[in-house]
């Protein structure tokens, strides 16, 4: 749960990290199993820890990507089960939301996607890249909520590679129709990723292509399946640009 508050004039967040309910840790453990069937390993989960615990690995991350020169929030001060944090702004999920405009709604989201390769390009990686957990106040790009640490599981390359995947599903229902778009920002943006990362990412988009398929195309899953067509064009053409140039 999360609380908005003022302290000393500024605006503050306290969260507290409650309890895992026994299906969450089903879920989780099903949804692991399904990841591994399809062969989309970097989209497995991580423990989803409770009260206490997340605490402490919320606050670990938020030091070590501080290190890494990334924008989080500060901790203001802390209870058992408890951090209360400084506020980075409104968020990109609202921002989107709140702006129509084709043109403003490509800056805001080429801006965060820069912001993330650079967390990248420093060794760090994020965790939930949603355009919920992501912050904008005017040039500047925060990134919040680090209560999992998928680099409990998996490598940082992998990690990273679970960023693009979150970062392009999460904004991809604003691209409906405009996946190329959405493209261009991402194959920008990712241009320096390592070799590896970039072909995590494109791997994972073939393998969902599945989605594609005539019987599984949903109304539900239609922005998903533009994010896939993004990152298969994004990260992949690339590398095919360089196999034809060597
Ligand atoms: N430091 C912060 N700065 C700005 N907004 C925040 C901050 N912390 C939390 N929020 C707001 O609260 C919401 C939930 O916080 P988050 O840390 O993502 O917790 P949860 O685990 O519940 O998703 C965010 O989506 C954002 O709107
Ligand atoms: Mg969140």
């Amino acid at each position: 749960m999360v609380r908005k508050l003022k302290v000393a004039q500024d605006n503050a967040w306290l969260k507290l990290y409650g309890p895992t309910g026994r299906v969450r840790i089903w879920l989780n453990a099903a949804w692991n199993f399904l990841t591994h069937c399809l062969g989309i390993g970097v989209l497995r989960s991580p423990a989803h820890h409770a009260g206490a615990d997340a605490k402490t690995v919320e606050r670990r991350r938020l030091a070590e990507l501080k290190r890494h020169g990334a924008r989080v929030p500060s901790v203001l001060g802390e209870g058992k089960d408890t951090l209360l944090l400084t506020d980075l702004g409104s968020t990109l999920a609202s921002q989107l939301r709140q702006n129509p405009d084709e043109h403003h709604r490509n800056a805001m989201v080429a801006r965060v996607a820069r912001a993330i390769a650079d967390v990248h390009r420093r060794g760090a990686y994020l965790g939930q890249a949603f355009p919920r957990n992501i912050t904008l106040r005017g040039d500047d790009v925060g990134f919040i909520d680090f209560e999992e640490d998928p680099g409990d599981i998996m490598s940082v390359a992998e990690a990273q590679a679970r960023d693009w995947v979150m970062f392009s599903a999460g904004v991809a229902r604003f691209y409906r129709h405009r996946e190329n778009d959405l493209a261009a920002i991402l194959s920008h943006a990712a241009r320096d990723e390592a070799h590896e990362v970039r072909l995590l990412v494109a791997g994972t988009a073939h393998r969902l292509s599945f989605l594609e398929s005539r019987w599984l195309r949903l109304r539900s899953t239609a922005a998903f399946r533009a994010a896939i067509r993004a990152m298969r064009t994004a990260f992949a053409s690339h590398d095919r640009r360089e196999a034809m140039q060597s």
